[in-house]
């Protein structure tokens, strides 16, 4: 059932390049410049006409809404904010039926997701579903919605489910901003085929597992790590701190690159390891004096960059290179190194990688 994969977790990981084709495929018409997503299409005014959008979801697939807030703004110019859903049943939120809320979900179980969106349906708004499994309780509780496809994920730490959200999270992205003329055919055509080459260079990146692996060895004894990104990529930081946590019981944090001086700063000296996404595109200059301030304070560098880089090459304790691509599409690829080195430092720690204590896959209760 693992095909030769020592864990569950390990064989998602692995599976990441074919999930995200099949979310993708039948949907995203890349040389015709088409996106085919009948829950938009069939309710594209409710999108076109929309104040705002709400997303709603909780642990990982909120972050995969953090990356959509990014990807719906940037793209198609829609407000969005992005709510904790147990946060935001309980605190009277304003909704009207202006509003359209996306509620993200991989088992389409969690509690907090389906009050929240009943609580968005009785105040009128239209409510949309991303979930992965079929025919799930929210899936059934949405107006519409589409499936992320990604095929049955079982370790408990979530990892092709993220990727498989964020991107029918991009082909909305899009799907919005071409309805809206936010973005010219060509300019469609030429990211979604960017987009197609992500599968294959997700895959070359799987090959330097070894590399992490070895990452993973210096640093599986830290009690606290830090994750860092910006702007696309800050909700990867976040994301890969509570992989981390979750499966190897390492305390570690997310905070946008920027914030580090705002407090967590205070923590860093020789013990702390502090993972950086610093990709070519994206306020690189800034991440970079971010890790140089991080220097001068005796803190471990472990950069990732895009293929090619040099200057933080020669500052930082370690780099994992990404292939390069396209600004909005990098968290697809800076994902992979986090969910590796958590499942590498996790084995090598012996920890239950794909049952972590205290965890259940699905969470049915409040
Ligand atoms: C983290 C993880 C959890 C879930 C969260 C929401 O690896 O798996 O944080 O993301 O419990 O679950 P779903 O997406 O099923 O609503």
């Amino acid at each position: 059932e693992k095909s030769g994969y020592d864990h569950f977790m390990l064989k998602e990981i692995h599976e990441q390049p074919k999930a995200i084709i099949d979310t993708y495929r039948g949907r995203m018409l890349a040389d015709e410049g088409i996106i085919r997503l009948s829950g938009i299409d069939d309710n594209i005014n409710r999108f076109l006409n929309a104040e705002r959008i709400i997303i709603v979801a909780c642990g990982t697939s909120w972050h995969a809404g953090l990356v959509g807030e990014y990807l719906i703004e940037d793209k198609a110019r829609i407000p969005v904010e992005v709510e904790y859903a147990s946060e935001f049943r309980y605190r009277n939120p304003i909704i009207t039926s202006k509003d359209v809320v996306i509620a993200i979900s991989q088992s389409g179980e969690t509690a907090d997701t389906l009050a929240a969106i009943k609580l968005a349906k009785a105040k009128g708004a239209f409510v949309f579903g991303i979930c992965n499994v079929v025919g799930s309780s929210i899936a059934r509780e949405t107006h519409a919605g589409a499936y992320t496809h990604a095929g049955p994920e079982i370790g408990v730490a979530s990892t092709k489910a993220f990727t498989t959200q964020i991107t029918l999270l991009t082909l909305i992205a899009l799907k919005l901003a071409s309805k809206k003329g936010e973005i010219s055919k060509p300019q469609l055509r030429e990211f979604m085929q960017e987009m197609q080459l992500i599968p294959k260079k997700i895959e070359a990146l799987l090959k330097i597992e070894d590399k992490v692996k070895e990452i993973a060895a210096v640093y599986k004894n830290a009690t606290n790590c830090l994750y860092l990104g910006r702007g696309f990529n800050f909700p990867v930081a976040l994301e890969g701190a509570l992989k981390l946590k979750e499966i190897s019981y390492i305390h570690a944090e997310g905070y946008p690159a920027a914030e580090m001086k705002h407090g967590p700063i205070a923590l860093i000296d020789e013990n702390m390891p502090i993972f950086v996404i610093a990709t070519s595109k994206g306020h690189y200059e800034k991440v970079v004096s971010n890790i140089q301030e991080i220097k001068s304070r005796a803190g471990k560098i472990i950069a990732i960059v895009t293929e090619g880089d040099t200057q933080v090459r020669e500052i930082a304790d370690h780099v994992i290179e990404i292939p390069e691509t396209a600004e909005a599409l990098t968290p697809l690829l800076t994902t992979i190194p986090f969910q590796l080195l958590s499942y590498h430092i996790a084995v090598m720690l012996n920890k239950n990688v794909d049952q972590p204590r205290n965890l259940a896959k699905s969470v049915t209760v409040e």
